[in-house]
């Protein structure tokens, strides 16, 4: 895998057992997805978004081809090594959020440290960073039913960022949002892709986050239908 590429797929397929049949999700995947990338998978629904962002995100398997994620073969990982590539370079943001709403916005960005047995002084800066990122420094104790869904997104994204992973999955993080938030949210991450070169790896049918993304990934039927440059501006 060349030095600049985070993400290289090779010939990869998804199929899903169903009765005595199977469902292809994915096929003729070849992809490379270079550092620093702010990027994106779009298509309509059902078109493999979700299946091809969690196979890079080593929630799931190749059923055949490579899918490299830094340096791994997500394929070839046992379970405690695809938690571990999980827990120490990857960040994820999901539409529904997935906060622990018993907590504080506080601790759901700490969570991640926790994980990471970072020590109690540094985690304090760390998590207070990551909601200066957000701008959420003001809600620290308040816990995800006193906040708006805007707001619950810009907690999930310090969450996936506080310990400056180096690529955060993104599925139809504004799906729950009005444009105002989406547009909000969208901002708060090309500032951290440029700021601490995250890649970013969207997977999304909005036209609001598919107009901030450098680079579209086209998926129909599980396959790559086209990939688009956007001119820089
Ligand atoms: N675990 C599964 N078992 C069977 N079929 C699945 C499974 N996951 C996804 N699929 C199917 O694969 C296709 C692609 O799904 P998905 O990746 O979720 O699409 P998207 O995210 O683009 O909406 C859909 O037809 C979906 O029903
Ligand atoms: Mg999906």
């Amino acid at each position: 895998m060349e030095n600049s590429a985070i993400i290289k797929i090779n010939d990869l397929v998804k199929s899903f057992p169903m009765g005595k049949t199977h469902f292809t999700a994915l096929r003729d995947i070849n992809l490379t997805i270079g550092r620093g990338e702010f990027t994106g998978l779009v298509g309509p629904s059902g078109s493999g978004k979700t299946t091809l962002l969690n196979i890079v995100g080593s929630l799931d398997t190749p059923t055949s081809g490579e899918a490299w994620v830094l340096d791994h073969s997500v394929g070839r990982l046992s379970a405690r090594q695809s938690a571990q590539l999980r827990k120490e370079e990857l960040g994820f943001i999901f539409q529904s959020y997935n906060l622990l709403v018993v907590h504080t916005v506080y601790e759901n960005v700490e969570f991640p440290l926790l994980l990471l047995k970072i020590g109690a002084p540094e985690r304090k800066k760390m998590v207070m960073d990551a909601l200066e990122w957000v701008g959420l420094t003001d809600k620290v104790r308040s816990k995800p039913p006193q906040l708006s869904g805007g707001e619950c997104q810009r907690v999930a994204i310090a969450r996936a960022m506080v310990k400056k992973p180096s690529l955060v999955l993104a599925d139809e993080p504004t799906a729950n949002l009005d444009a105002a938030n989406s547009h909000h949210i969208l901002k708060t991450m090309v500032n951290l892709n440029r700021e601490l070169n995250t890649t970013f790896l969207f997977a999304t049918h909005d036209e609001k986050v598919i107009k901030y993304l450098r680079r579209k990934i086209y998926l129909l039927d599980g396959k790559i239908d086209k990939i688009s440059e956007q001119e820089q501006t």
